[in-house]
């Protein structure tokens, strides 16, 4: 179900970005011959995914091998890709993408590196998408099972999806992070597939308990929240990835916004849309200049502070399916912003003329406490920057 695109803004500019994006898909397709992309780059090029542990319940733990289809962000190549194929037509994307198919289905069925909530990111965009554009019955499939296999991280007496760990993990027990809200499309999907309520019911009940709990009063967000599981009352947040435990992690405020305004199409529900809402004006007020936020709102008069650009990539799409459900004349305004941050994002943070990236959108951070691609692109900034073209340039039927 989608809603088309308001007429009137014209995005005809965002052509020349599209073309440089699809050149560099395609070289990279090329270049990584059906294995998996590092999650970030590393000096602006991503090489293949570097051997690491992987655990499987069935297995045990071992060394992946280069490129095998590892961590939470593996689902976003071969989305990627389902989007140059529809943004260009051109067979050599579709066939990259199939291919990736059946390191998703092996890594399902062998239960390698699944134990968290993220299926919804990885198989959302490789089988969902691809049944949803081909009609593979095998690709519907996997999405099911993906999603089957999700349920067992649903705790009914909370009424929530632990995000991370073992469900028995003292220190994992009834945590939830506000990016699942991104994974719940695949548990409504596979309502809408099956006629079973019990995926929607368990993302619908997440969902309002997310909006209970991880939106603050000023409408900035906790990155990740913890429940007692047995009364289910909400406990305390907690960052991750942000600056601090009270401060408002941007990417954490993009996934709200997108996963909220997801939430509500499928639901209905207008308190999704109401918070998607609250979240976009906070974000936009707090937004730099230039159009692009830092990796954490705290740093907005931090001299030097690094940028996320994938949380505005995130965003953008965000503010557009925010748009879509609005009437039109309230939905301008995110609308207008969605392709502002898309120009800003071409503009000033893709690679240049004869730069060596094999990026399509720099100066992501993945994890600053970490060091973990800080000033580095990212495979979900190139993602969801590539979506935002897609949203705005033609009719797009969203695979979340
Ligand atoms: N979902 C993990 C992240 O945004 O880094």
């Amino acid at each position: 179900m989608t809603t088309p695109a308001p007429t009137g803004t014209s995005a005809a500019f965002l052509q020349p970005a599209i073309d440089q994006a699809l050149r560099t898909v395609e070289q990279n397709a090329a270049a990584y011959g059906g294995l998996h992309p590092d999650c970030n780059s590393h000096g602006e090029v991503y090489p293949l995914r570097p051997p690491r542990e992987v655990f499987s319940p069935l297995h045990g733990k071992r060394p992946s091998t280069e490129g095998e289809n590892v961590e939470w962000t593996s689902g976003f190549w071969p989305g990627t890709l389902w989007l140059a194929y529809e943004l260009s037509g051109k067979d050599v994307f579709r066939r990259a993408a199939e291919e990736l198919l059946p390191s998703f289905r092996e890594r399902l069925d062998q239960a390698w590196d699944i134990e968290h909530h993220d299926l919804g990111f990885l198989y959302t965009l490789s089988s969902v998408a691809e049944y949803k554009l081909t009609g593979n019955a095998a690709a519907r499939q996997l999405g099911l099972d993906a999603a089957t296999y999700l349920m067992r991280r649903y705790l009914a007496s909370a009424g929530i999806i632990q995000a991370w760990g073992n469900m028995d993990d003292p220190d994992q027990r009834g945590r939830i992070i506000i990016d699942a809200l991104m994974n719940l499309p695949l548990l409504y999907w596979a309502s809408e597939q099956t006629g079973d309520a019990r995926f929607r019911d368990a993302a619908y009940t997440h969902a309002q308990k997310s909006l209970q709990t991880i939106i603050r009063e000023d409408a900035t967000t906790f990155h990740t929240f913890f429940f007692d599981v047995d009364t289910g009352q909400g406990r305390h947040g907690r960052t991750a990835q942000g600056y601090s435990d009270e401060s408002c992690w941007t990417r954490g405020q993009a996934w709200g916004i997108y996963g909220f305004a997801l939430s509500h199409r499928y639901t209905g529900d207008p308190a999704f849309l109401e918070a998607s809402r609250r979240l976009a004006d906070y974000f936009l007020k707090h937004t730099p200049e230039d159009d692009v936020v830092f990796w954490d709102f705290a740093l907005n008069d931090v001299p030097g502070a690094e940028r996320d650009t994938s949380a505005s990539a995130i965003a953008a799409c965000g503010f557009d399916e925010l748009a879509r459900a609005l009437p039109p004349e309230e939905g301008r305004v995110y609308r207008e912003a969605s392709l502002r941050v898309l120009g800003a994002l071409a503009k000033n943070y893709t690679p240049k003329e004869g730069s060596p990236s094999n990026a399509l959108l720099l100066e992501g951070v993945y994890a600053f406490s970490t060091g973990r691609g800080v000033h580095e692109a990212n495979l979900w900034g190139d993602y969801y920057y590539l979506e935002g073209l897609a949203r705005h340039t033609r009719e797009w039927s969203p695979y979340w």
